[in-house]
This record gives structure tokens, sequence and C-alpha cells, in this order.
């Protein structure tokens, strides 16, 4: 029977320092919330209730069981100011209609015509290379996955108008610091420099964007990338077009209007390249620092690949790869917890979640959960041979999140992390400095905070 009394927690007479503690080091934090207090804990945080939960179970609880018990947290509450009502910010039932409408995007077919472009791109970049460069892997891997993102979005436009895109989104992540600020919302319309500056940002991502779509529309061809996808999905669930002008109507209701296009391409833009590229980031840096699990990988590409570019088609091959991929997010998953705060009164395992309560669960602390994984601070591959994944409990691993709200970009995501890596360390190397650990930076992703320094070394 759930309890009306709180779970246990940390309680401080000075206001603040639980806030303060967060944001000095995020991850240590929740670390030793779960260390010191188990499962479930409760603390405050500027005010706000906070639950923290660590258990597959409960984790199962908040983002299936009871999932239409809670809305996103604050942090993506805040995001809409640049997303709209995109798939990451929404809530139902616009967030159902939206997500059945961009499901056909990320098809095992579209995506396998979106590795071309990966490998392609991969490629291009690793031709830049030279033997004894020095490159942040970092940087060099957000370019990549930035560019590819373009691409596959806007592919069938100029390179350059997605590098427009591209440059003017990067101007407005510039800001994402200000963004976050809590009370920016209430800044936003007050003649501040900063909150100028966002304003014309954000307005002149909207004038290209919505360009592009104008142009898309009115040659009304299916280009083969994911803004086409977008223009020309429809949703069947709305009614069908059986002739009349009223079922016309309807029809032409069923399909996206320019802004909720605008907002799922930005999503889809923002959301789809800086979680892939620290994910790589961190694979270069296993990779240069774990040398057995470097000859093993190596092994199956020159296997596999005998020497030429991997192909789509080469993904369910390359078995190590997506083994060793699967390691390095367990370690160092981008996304590193979620959140979701309840607009209800609900049972949480022994306990009672007030409405207005944030809860948080953290893919970070799971993963380096002792009850899931042996010696969990150690680099593994091996652990996801065979079945290994089927013997843990579904949310023991969550790199993805889970249920109505799992990322729907993960299988983009995979074939891309594996053709990139099977491209460019089937011929370079990277080596780090001796003395050098990548500091963790939590911040939007987790992320290496001075990036990953390293130098090149040509395989053949
Ligand atoms: C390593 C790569 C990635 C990781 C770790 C990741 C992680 C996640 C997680 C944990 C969520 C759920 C957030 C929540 O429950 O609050 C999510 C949602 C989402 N992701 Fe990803 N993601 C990745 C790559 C991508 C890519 C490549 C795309 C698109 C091309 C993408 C698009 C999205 C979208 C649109 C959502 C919102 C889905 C919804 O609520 O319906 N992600 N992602």
């Amino acid at each position: 029977m759930p309890k009306l009394i709180r779970p246990p927690g940390p309680r401080w007479v000075i206001p603040g320092k639980n806030l303060f503690a967060f944001q000095r080091d995020t991850l240590k934090f929740m670390l030793d919330l779960a260390r010191i207090y188990g499962d479930i804990s409760y603390f405050k945080m500027g005010g706000q209730k906070v639950y923290f939960i660590n258990h597959p179970n409960l984790i199962r609880d908040v983002l299936i069981t009871h999932h239409d018990a809670y809305i996103k947290g604050r942090v993506l509450q805040r995001a809409k100011r640049l997303l709209g009502e995109g798939l990451l910010t929404s809530e139902n039932p616009t967030h159902r209609r939206q997500r059945r409408l961009v499901q056909p995007a990320f098809h095992r077919a579209r995506i396998a015509g979106y590795g071309e472009v990966m490998v392609e791109y991969a490629a291009r970049f690793g031709a830049r290379w030279h033997d004894g460069m020095q490159i942040d892997a970092a940087r060099e891997m957000n370019r990549l996955t930035l560019a590819i993102v373009g691409k596959t979005l806007f592919g069938a436009n100029t390179e350059a108008e997605a590098d427009e895109v591209g440059t003017a989104l990067s101007n407005l992540l510039g800001m994402f610091g200000y963004l976050m600020l809590p009370f920016s919302e209430a800044l936003e319309n007050l003649p501040l420099p900063a909150a100028r500056r966002f304003r014309q940002a954000r307005a002149q991502l909207d004038t290209v964007i919505y360009r592009i779509i104008n142009e898309r529309r009115a040659s009304g061809e299916d280009a083969g990338d994911l803004l086409s996808m977008l223009l020309l999905a429809q949703d069947e669930e709305a009614g069908a077009d059986n002739g009349d002008d009223a079922a016309r109507d309807k029809k032409r209701d069923n399909r996206m209007s320019d802004v909720q296009i605008r907002d799922e391409a930005l999503t889809l833009f923002l959301a789809g390249h800086e979680t892939t590229a620290n994910w790589l980031a961190f694979a270069w840096y296993m990779l240069a620092t774990n040398t057995e699990a470097e000859a093993h990988l190596h092994e199956e590409l020159d296997r596999v690949l005998d020497g030429r570019l991997p192909m789509p088609a080469d993904v369910p091959s390359l078995v190590y790869t997506e083994m060793f991929l699967s390691e390095v997010l367990r370690v160092r998953p981008p996304a590193y917890a979620v959140g979701r705060l309840s607009i209800k009164e609900t049972a949480l395992g022994e306990y009672i979640v007030p409405p207005g309560t944030l809860v948080i669960m953290s893919q970070y602390v799971m993963h380096h959960d002792a009850r899931y994984y042996d010696e969990p601070d150690t680099f593994r591959p091996e652990r996801w041979a065979g079945d290994a994944r089927d013997n843990r409990p579904q949310f023991a691993y969550f790199p993805f999140g889970g249920g109505a709200r799992r990322c729907i970009g993960d299988g983009f995501a995979w074939t891309e992390a594996i053709l990139i890596l099977a491209t460019l360390a089937a011929r370079w190397r990277m080596r780090v400095a001796p003395d050098f650990t990548p500091e963790l930076q939590p911040r939007i992703t987790l992320r290496p905070k001075h990036g990953i320094p390293v130098t090149l070394y040509a395989r053949r």
C-alpha cells in the first residue's frame, strides 16, 4: 500500500544548498543520493520538490505504467521557446498526433538511405585527415554529425542552404545557456541585449526554414529526405479523402502546418546531432585507451570490410562494433538524466508522488549500478555479448529513454554511430596524451568539457 510520507533524503537548514550542490557537480550529487538513500530519495531544490529514483521498476512506473500522470520537466518546458510544439517538447494530444506523423521518416528503409549519406560524409571528413595531425575528436564529431543531420533533413536543397540553417542554429545554440536560465522566460520580453540577440537569432533561423519549406511545398516532390517525409506525412486517423469538399478540407488538416514542420525540423536538427557526436567522441577516447578493444574492433572491420567503405547492409555483421558502442553508451550516456513533472497524485513504489513534483531518473547512475553490472566502472564491451542485454531488467539500461517518449531517432543514431566508426576506425587510429582523462560536463548532454584532443595515425 503506498505511503503518504516522504522518501528519505538530504535536508539542510541552509536554503539553496541542494541547488548549489546539484549545479556544481550534478553527477556526483546524483551518485551520492543513490549511494546514501537507495532506490528513492526526496529533496527540495530551489523550492521545487524532487524525487530521485534509482531502480529499473520505479523508472518503468514513471515512463510506462503511469506515464499519463506526468509531463516533461522544466528544462524542456523552457526549450519550447526555441522548439515550439515539436516532438521533444509537446504534450498530448499534440504529441500523440505528431509522433504518428513523424514516425514514417524513421522507418528502417528510410534510415538505410540516410546511411549512405553518413558513410559519404564520414569518408569526406577522413579524407582531410593526415598522419600525425592533431584534432579535437569531440569537435570533429560535432561538425560531422551536424553536417549529416543537415543533409538528411534538407538534403535535396543545396548544401549552402543546409549550412545556412546550421549556422543560424549554432548562433542560437550559443545562447542556450541564456535560454535555460531560470526566469529567462520572463526576461525574454524585456529590452535586454541578450534577450534581443536571442529574438534576432530565432527570427533569422525561422526566415531560412520557412523559405525552404515554401520552396519545397511549391515543388511538391518527394526528395527522399526527412523534410519531404514531414511535408508528405498525413494523419490517417484524422479521416480520408473520399472526394467531397468537406473531406478534402479534412485531408488538408491531416497534414502538418508550416509551423509544425518548422518545430519538428528544428527539433530533429537539435536532438539529432550533439548526442551522437558525444557518443562518438567518448568512443574514440575508449578506443585510444583500451588497446585490446581497439584490436578486436580493427579485426572485425578488416574482416567484414576488407578495405572497402562500409554500407548500411554491413551493420548487422558489425557485431563487436555494436557491443563496443553499447558499452560506451553505458558508461558515458549522452542523455545522462531525464525528468518528469507529476500532474496528479500517483503511486511510485511504496510512496505517493504529490502533483507538482519533479521526478528525476539518471541513465548515468543506473548504468553504474553494481547490482546490474559487475565492476561497473570497468569498460568491458564483452558485457553485451549474445543475449546479455535480455538478462538485465529493461530500465537498468535506458540510453534512449522509454515508453511513449522514447527517442524516435535511436535507429538513426545507431546506424550513424556504427557507420561513422566503421568508416573512420578502419583507416585511422587516435591517441590521447598519456595523462589525459576527459572531464565530464553534464549540460544539455553529457560531454567532454575540454574536448578529446588526439593525434591521428593512419592504419594503412
Ligand atoms: C546517442 C544518440 C541519442 C541519444 C542518447 C538520445 C536520447 C534520447 C532520450 C533519452 C530521449 C527521451 C527524453 C525524455 O524521455 O525526456 C530522446 C528523445 C528524442 N530524441 Fe533522441 N537521442 C539520440 C539521438 C537522436 C537522433 C539522432 C534524433 C533524430 C534524428 C533524436 C530525436 C529525438 C526526438 C525527436 C525525441 C523526442 C521523442 C518524443 O518525445 O516523442 N535523438 N532522445
